[in-house]
């Protein structure tokens, strides 16, 4: 090998791992748990997709940060990614639908190519964080946001008037 010769050979040894862009699997986040790759109902079954009875969105732009958020501020306990570019939003998840090796979710988000959105008939699947629950966990937080209002108005009057004394 000419000294030439193995430095290229040397470069492209380190630049190959850079420059391959992985889209790699989204994670879990504070609101989100990541599930797994599950396989979606085929167009033959009889029988519910994976995700049913919720919402679903197709877009462009399709990220997993998208859907998830599409799917939390509308209150569902599951999101899914498919295709590249499909999302749905659940409280339903069909128990028929199998997890399946990971590497079947493998087409990156249009929206994002450094993400994986799903795969042919595959789903990444995740469940918010404690099993959330619809509209009454809101309405719990909101509860809890009135009472800290008048505590703090409370403490507010206190102190106004422990200075005025
Ligand atoms: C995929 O999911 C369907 C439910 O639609 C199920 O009947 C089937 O056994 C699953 N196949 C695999 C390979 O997990
Ligand atoms: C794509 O996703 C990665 C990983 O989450 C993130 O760092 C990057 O900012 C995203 N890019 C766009 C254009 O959203």
């Amino acid at each position: 090998m000419t000294p030439l010769s193995l430095f290229l050979f040397l470069s492209t040894l380190l630049i190959l791992p850079l420059s391959a862009e992985q889209a790699v699997t989204y994670p879990s986040t504070k609101k989100w748990d990541y599930i797994g790759c599950y396989n979606e109902t085929s167009p033959q079954e009889i029988g519910p997709r994976i995700l049913s009875g919720g919402i679903d969105e197709a877009l462009p732009g399709m990220t997993v940060p998208m859907c998830l958020a599409f799917c939390f501020s509308n209150f569902f306990k599951f999101a899914g990614v498919e295709y590249a570019q499909e999302c749905y939003c659940s409280d339903f998840f069909s128990l028929k639908n199998m997890p399946v090796r990971e590497e079947l979710c493998d087409m990156p988000c249009v929206g994002n190519g450094s993400l994986i959105c799903g795969g042919a008939l595959h789903v990444n699947v995740y469940q918010t964080k404690g099993g959330r629950r619809n509209a009454a966990a809101v309405q719990e937080k909101g509860f809890r946001g009135r009472w800290g209002c008048w505590l703090a108005l409370g403490v507010a009057l206190a102190v106004a008037v422990g200075g005025a004394v």
